[in-house]
């Protein structure tokens, strides 16, 4: 069974905390604290919590629930010196809740619940921006899966190592929205390949191969579309600001593939989403199964 939060929809004040081993903590005891944090899992607390573990912990410490092809995060290089940066923690907890006060109160309470063998290297307060949007006005998740094809694109199937499990990619990223907003609409539009006001992909004439979403169209070897199911949310205050970029597969190539296409790896081709928002953070998260994690409670 999947942690639920993966799938819960509908929240609209998310909080996101990254935890780093102490030196000389036994990393049993992380994912122990992590796996006993109960209360706020009730659905009557009112918000929902995922919890991760870097992919190097969770195999260490449970190999048989890892899944398959699971790495740490390394950066991604694209050309002209173009970095994607890697900021790989030990374990990370996604609180998710109707609203801010609920998911401070239950991120505090995680944080306090793992003290004892780790310390709190990253905290991002996220929030739902109008239908689904992103703060640039363009609609986020038009593509993504829909809830009842989600688990078979985020979760690992029953019969293979960590059935249950999901890999995550968690990256912050900073927009330039003056930049962004400061272009004609065509040519906004022309960054993501969709129209901004209803989400309607642009035709393939108009499309350029470099915007968004030609990027982020990929196909195995059978031509059947790889998908990621996608649970991002906007971050910021006046001053700086983005999304917090989340996305989960039962296959962690896809999710390499997908950023090797954004920093033009390869091709040298940069998705042009990259001129107008930059990476903060990388990391790849192991997103146990709900029975593998209990073991550790
Ligand atoms: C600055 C960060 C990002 C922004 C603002 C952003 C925004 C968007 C928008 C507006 C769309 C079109 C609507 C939709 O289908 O959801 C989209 C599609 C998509 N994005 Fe992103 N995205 C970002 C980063 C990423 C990253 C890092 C990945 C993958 C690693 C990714 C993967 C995808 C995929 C797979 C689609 C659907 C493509 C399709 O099937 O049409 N995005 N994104």
């Amino acid at each position: 069974m999947p942690q639920p939060g993966v799938f819960a929809l509908g929240t609209r004040s998310h909080y996101y905390l990254d935890f780093d081993l102490l030196p000389g903590a036994a990393p049993e005891d992380l994912v122990g604290a992590l796996a006993s944090l109960d209360e706020p899992r009730r659905t009557t607390a009112g918000a929902n919590v995922v919890v991760g573990l870097a992919p190097s912990l969770w195999r260490a410490v449970a190999p048989e629930d890892c899944p398959e092809g699971a790495v740490d995060f390394v950066p991604v290089d694209g050309p002209d010196g173009y970095r994607m940066p890697a900021t790989q923690h030990s374990a990370w907890a996604w609180v998710a809740a109707a609203g801010y006060d609920a998911a401070f109160d239950v991120a505090r309470a995680c944080a306090a619940a793992v003290r004892p063998w780790a310390v709190l290297a990253e905290e991002t307060a996220g929030f739902a921006y109008r239908d689904s949007r992103d703060i640039s006005g363009f609609v986020d998740g038009t593509e993504n899966p829909p809830l009842d094809e989600a688990p078979e694109v985020a979760t690992v199937p029953d019969g293979r190592a960590g059935a249950g499990a999901s890999v995550a990619l968690v990256q912050r990223w900073e927009h330039d929205l003056a930049r962004l907003s400061s272009l004609a609409l065509a040519d906004q539009e022309a960054v993501i390949g969709r129209t901004k006001a209803d989400s309607v992909e642009l035709d393939d004439d108009l499309k350029p191969p470099d915007s968004h979403v030609a990027r982020m169209v990929i196909e195995d070897e059978a031509g059947n579309e790889l998908k990621v199911f996608r649970r991002s949310t906007s971050f910021g205050g006046v001053r700086a600001h983005g999304m917090v970029f989340v996305a989960f597969t039962n296959r962690p190539p896809t999710l390499e593939v997908m950023l090797a296409r954004m920093a033009g790896t390869a091709d040298g081709v940069r998705d042009r989403l990259t001129y107008f928002s930059r990476p903060l953070t990388g990391a790849y998260y192991v997103v146990p199964s709900v029975p593998a994690l209990r073991r550790f409670a």
